[in-house]
Formats: C-alpha cells, structure tokens, sequence
C-alpha cells in the first residue's frame, strides 16, 4: 500500500482536486533542484550558442517555463501540439500534428521539451519529423521517463527523473484535463480512473 501524501506537500494543490491525490512521487522542491541542475548543464554544453526550446504541449508548459527562466544562453520557445490519449492511460501509438511550429528549423539548435517519455512513440515521431527539418542539433529534455515501458529506443540527453510504470499527474501532466496545475508529481487514487 501506498502511503498517502504528507498533507504539507499538497498545501498548494486545489482543495477540490486533494482528495483525488494518492501519493507524492516527486516533490516540488525536488523538481525545482534538479532544474537548477538540467539548466546549469544545459548552459554549459550549450555555450556560445542559441537554443531553440519546442515544447511540447500541454504536458510541456510548466517545465518550459521553469527551464527556459533559469537559462542563462540565449533561448527561444515554438511549441507543437501532437494528438495525446484523450482520456485513456495508454498511447495508440498514432500520432498526428495537431498545430506545428510557428517557423523554420534550418540550422538552429534545437531542444525538445517533453513532460516524460512513456513508450517512446510520441517522440520518436516529433524526431524523425523535426530532424527532417535540418535542424543544426536536435536532443531532448524530459522531466520524467518510465524505462520499463520503452517501445523504441529514444536518446533523451537531460532527464529529470525516473518514475515507475504507474500513471502520474501534476507539474504539467494532466489525467482527463486536471491535475496540470498540482506542483508535484503525484499518483491518483485507483477510484478517479475508475468512475
Ligand atoms: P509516449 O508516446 O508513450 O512516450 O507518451 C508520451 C505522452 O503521453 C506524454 O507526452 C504525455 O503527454 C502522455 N503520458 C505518458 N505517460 C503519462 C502519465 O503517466 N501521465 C500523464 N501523461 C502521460
């Protein structure tokens, strides 16, 4: 059994949305430290350099603006939106292009920024299409990555954590539409899925 989330944790969590709120896998201040850490790295191998950031939405929002503030290279942000679950807890496995980027790749370093790779097939659609651009460098950011669900094998170069095989919300992700705004990386207790 899980034990359930210490109540401080979830002080700023919607009160409406608490109670759905099963267990704390990543902590907020965990996620703010390990993004001073990505950024710092970030900064260094990109040095002299201009990144351009392309979130992906919606999952990507709160890490791209969390990662893109502590930068201190100069970046710019385009966002794609590709077709998600819907509802459901687990990928199609079909992707689609639901609104592109608002300009060209050509020659830019680029830097996708994902919510987390699950079985890998979002992103590994987004980098056969972006590569097919010219970009000058392509790599990833991931706040989470579950490994044990990989389907194709993705190199995501910056990875905030590893999660097990279990449905996570909060930071971005959302189950149905809710839980974006919880500042933690949290799970849902088993009856908010089941109706
Ligand atoms: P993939 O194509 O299976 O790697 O799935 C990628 C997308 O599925 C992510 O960008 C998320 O939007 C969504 N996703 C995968 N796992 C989860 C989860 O545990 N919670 C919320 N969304 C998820």
């Amino acid at each position: 059994m899980a034990e359930p989330a210490a109540s401080h944790m979830l002080d700023t969590v919607p009160p409406v949305l608490r109670d759905d709120i099963e267990e704390v896998l990543v902590d907020e201040a965990r996620i703010q430290a390990r993004l001073d850490e990505l950024a710092a790295e970030i900064d260094r191998d990109y040095a002299g350099h201009d990144v351009l950031l392309i979130g992906v939405l919606k999952g990507a929002i709160l890490l791209m603006a969390d990662l893109t503030r502590r930068l201190t290279i100069n970046s710019s942000i385009d966002f794609m939106a590709v077709s998600s679950y819907g509802s459901a807890t687990s990928s199609s496995g079909t992707v689609r292009i639901l609104k592109d980027l608002d300009a060209a790749i050509e020659g830019l370093h680029v830097l996708i920024v994902e919510d987390i790779v699950d079985s890998g097939l979002t992103l590994d659609y987004l980098m056969k299409n972006l590569r097919s651009r010219r970009p000058a460098s392509l790599e990833v950011v991931a706040l989470l990555t579950k490994p044990t669900r990989r389907e194709v094998d993705i190199p995501v170069r910056y990875v905030g954590f590893e999660v097990p095989d279990v449905f996570v919300v909060g930071y971005g992700l959302d189950y149905a539409e809710r839980y974006r705004s919880v500042r933690s990386i949290v799970t849902l207790k088993p009856e908010v899925y089941g109706g």
